[in-house]
């Protein structure tokens, strides 16, 4: 299954199940709100998913363009005058040469840069707008003990490439990246994979069978998921 259809699957449930993403989305517009004296007026969301971003946005907007590949996240995402929910995937560069023609004056990514198949050419598709922008992206940190004791290797990517990448692609400094550890409490394994699996955050690469998710389910041995995530933005601390 292809990843915009496992969010396309779970869309419904996504906002009971994202708590960690809710909170790097409130940490993205906060710092937005503490750094900028200008707010930004004309927004591109890319991965909007269900709106997070744009439900946190308290001031006047002229435009915000959410773009998701996923039609069942884009269909619970609110609708207004000012706003476009456009179906487009951010690996088609057609996509850019689109958005390259509109007038924006900030582009945001909460949650969702880090399934770019291509995370270099996203990133130098985003410095081409020449524009401020603010992006969490989540990492290999991720899950990393649930990995480990499974024995598999992250399918998103580490830390220092995408610090590196932000460097060389987007021009950043060391001190607009910036990276955060989450962790998420379950009562027992069993919820914990339900939540996996559910909230879309696996990708679902199922790299395991079913034997094998039965023996890390046994030995996982936190009774915590970990979230790692990367924040970039061009004008200061995150
Ligand atoms: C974890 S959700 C985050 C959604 C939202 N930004 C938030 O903070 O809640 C990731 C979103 O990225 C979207 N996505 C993943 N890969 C994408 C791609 N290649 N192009 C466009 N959207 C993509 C998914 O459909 C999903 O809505």
């Amino acid at each position: 299954m292809k990843i915009n259809k496992e969010f396309s699957k779970y869309a419904h449930k996504y906002q009971q199940l994202n708590q960690i993403q809710t909170e790097v989305a409130k940490k993205l517009v906060d710092s937005l709100n503490r750094s900028l004296m200008e707010k930004p007026q004309k927004i591109l969301d890319l991965g909007c998913g269900t709106g997070a971003i744009y439900k946190l946005i308290d001031w006047e907007l002229e435009k915000f363009v959410g773009v998701d590949f996923s039609p069942s996240m884009l269909a619970l995402h609110p609708q207004g005058e000012r706003l476009t929910c456009k179906l487009g995937d951010f690996n088609d560069a057609n996509l850019f040469r689109d958005l390259e023609k509109e007038d924006f004056d900030f582009i945001i990514s909460a949650s969702a840069l880090q399934w770019a198949d291509d995370l270099e050419s996203v990133f130098t598709h985003i410095a081409k707008f020449e524009l401020p922008f603010s992006l969490a992206i989540f990492t290999s940190g991720t899950f990393a003990t649930l990995n480990k004791t499974a024995g598999i290797d992250s399918v998103i990517p580490a830390y220092e490439k995408i610090k590196q990448l932000s460097q060389k692609c987007l021009h950043v400094r060391e001190t607009n990246v910036e990276k955060v550890v989450y962790t998420l409490e379950f009562e027992n394994t069993r919820e914990m994979f339900r939540y996996i699996k559910k909230s879309g955050v696996s990708g679902n690469r199922n790299l395991l069978t079913y034997k094998q998710t039965k023996k890390l389910m046994q030995e996982y041995p936190l009774n915590y998921l970990e979230f790692e995530v990367v924040y970039i933005n061009s004008f200061s601390k995150a």
